[in-house]
């Protein structure tokens, strides 16, 4: 518990502000979110939590009392000792953050007699801190502060990361504000690292683009054992228990989504453009992540010639297991590209409910998806895949054949169960191709 409780006002009820919010009032604080749409406000206000978050909707439940939604600006300000801005900031064509939705939160603001402290929340673009700066300093707001509070929270486990975080960062212009800012989190253990506006900017950037990178790597590294017959999930072993390297983030797949990293790359490739440096390793990882994502067509052509007429399920549509966000899904791309290639596409996901996916069917269990498909595709690494009976399911299927975009199931059990397996950077099961 914070020894002394704030009141705070977040801007945007997504992913973010949703987690920050809930988050804020659990450690004591009172919290008012604001959002523009006003289904989402009134959903909440029921108790519905238009999301799926694991554990969010507990703790909204749990904290009401200090948890209210609004579309009001001054209800929402009325007396905030911080205003959080947690509101999206999606690419725009040139691949720039369009940032209309944080200038529209600096905007809306009212005169505010007392001191509170805008807080950045949102990813933006190296310099975006020193903008609004000038910008509320122009709106006569100079007492107001401001600070730069990136968050590191993962989907899926958004609220447990954020209760236990590997480093809480806050970037301000003046200490005051950068003070005020660690003491809302008192109650969380985790290093602070404090900083500038800026430096705090680069890090949300760069610490997304590290794992990026790592990401296209070991995709790459899998894409090399595939041609030379070693196994990716061994290598990534073998080179993660090296304390300098680390194990994480060295899964090999069908390259990674999400509303975070695919935004974030292209902003960091366009601000470093935009001041004159071309940033050519984030364009690899970039490249290499578009590549991973269409390797599974080859596979499939690999093992089932032409796809026309040819029915595929897809098992997993979210960007990754326990979350509902289909932003720049890898399942997207693949659907895509099958239905182009004439196959029959069905579909399976525990949460994504998929009827906006046009032209694909979607089955309401892994084994309905399966029934009668040439193959089937793990997407997604949702845990009840591991649950399946995978031997009834290859009976019931024109070919057992199993793409593991994941390298989530076990080839023996896999192949046991009388399926040709194919992971990502593994030896292919190729009996009968
Ligand atoms: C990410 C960052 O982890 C988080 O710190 C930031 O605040 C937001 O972006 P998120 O997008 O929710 O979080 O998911 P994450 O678990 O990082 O996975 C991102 C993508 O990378 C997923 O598509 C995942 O499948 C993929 N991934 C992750 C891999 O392909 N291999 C890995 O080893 C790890």
């Amino acid at each position: 518990m914070s020894a002394s409780p704030s009141r705070v006002a977040v801007f945007g009820a997504g992913y973010v502000g949703l987690v920050t919010g809930a988050c804020l009032a659990e450690l004591g604080h009172s919290v008012v979110v604001r959002d523009v749409l006003p289904e989402r406000i009134a959903a909440l206000r029921r108790g519905e939590v238009p999301i799926y978050e694991p554990g969010l909707a507990d703790l909204i439940a749990r904290n009401r009392e200090r948890l209210a939604f609004t579309t009001d600006v001054a209800e929402a300000i009325d007396s905030a000792d911080y205003v959080y801005v947690a509101v999206g900031t999606p690419p725009t064509y040139s691949g720039d953050a369009d940032l209309s939705a944080v200038w529209m939160v600096i905007d809306e603001l009212p005169a505010i007699d007392g001191r509170c402290v805008v807080v950045m929340k949102s990813t933006v673009p190296v310099g975006t801190g020193l903008r609004v700066r000038h910008r509320l300093d122009e709106r006569g707001l100079e007492q107001v502060g401001y600070a730069s509070n990136p968050e590191f929270t993962a989907e899926g486990t958004a609220v447990a990361d954020f209760f236990r975080p590997d480093r809480i960062v806050v970037g301000s212009f003046r200490d005051e504000d950068g003070d005020a800012v660690v003491a809302l989190h008192r109650g969380i253990e985790g290093p602070v690292v404090r900083c500038d506006v800026a430096s705090a900017e680069m890090i949300k950037l760069a610490a997304n683009a590290a794992l990026m990178t790592r990401i296209s790597f070991i995709n790459e590294i899998a894409n090399v054992c595939e041609a030379t017959g070693a196994d990716v999930v061994r290598v990534a072993e073998g080179i993660g228990l090296d304390r300098r390297i680390g194990p994480s983030f060295l899964r090999a797949g069908i390259g990674f989504g999400g509303s975070c990293f695919p935004k974030d790359s292209l902003a960091l490739k366009q601000l470093a453009a935009n001041s004159g440096y071309h940033f050519q390793l984030l364009n690899a990882v970039i490249e290499v992540n578009e590549l991973q994502k269409r390797r599974v067509i080859g596979k499939l052509h690999r093992h089932l010639g032409p796809l026309r007429g040819k029915r595929v399920a897809l098992l997993g549509l979210a960007f990754k297991p326990h979350t509902d966000d289909m932003r720049e899904a890898p399942s997207l791309v693949l659907a895509g590209r099958l239905l182009a290639e004439g196959a029959d596409v069905r579909a399976w996901d525990p949460v994504v409910d998929g009827h906006d996916l046009h032209g694909v069917e979607i089955a309401n269990s892994p084994e309905a998806a399966a029934d009668g498909a040439d193959a089937v595709v793990v997407v997604t690494e949702w845990p009840q895949l591991a649950d399946v009976d995978w031997a009834v399911v290859g009976r019931t299927m024109r070919t057992p054949v199993l793409i593991d975009g994941r390298n989530f199931l076990d080839p023996e059990l896999i192949q046991a169960a009388g399926f040709r397996y194919e992971g990502i950077g593994r030896a292919a099961d190729t009996r009968g191709v």
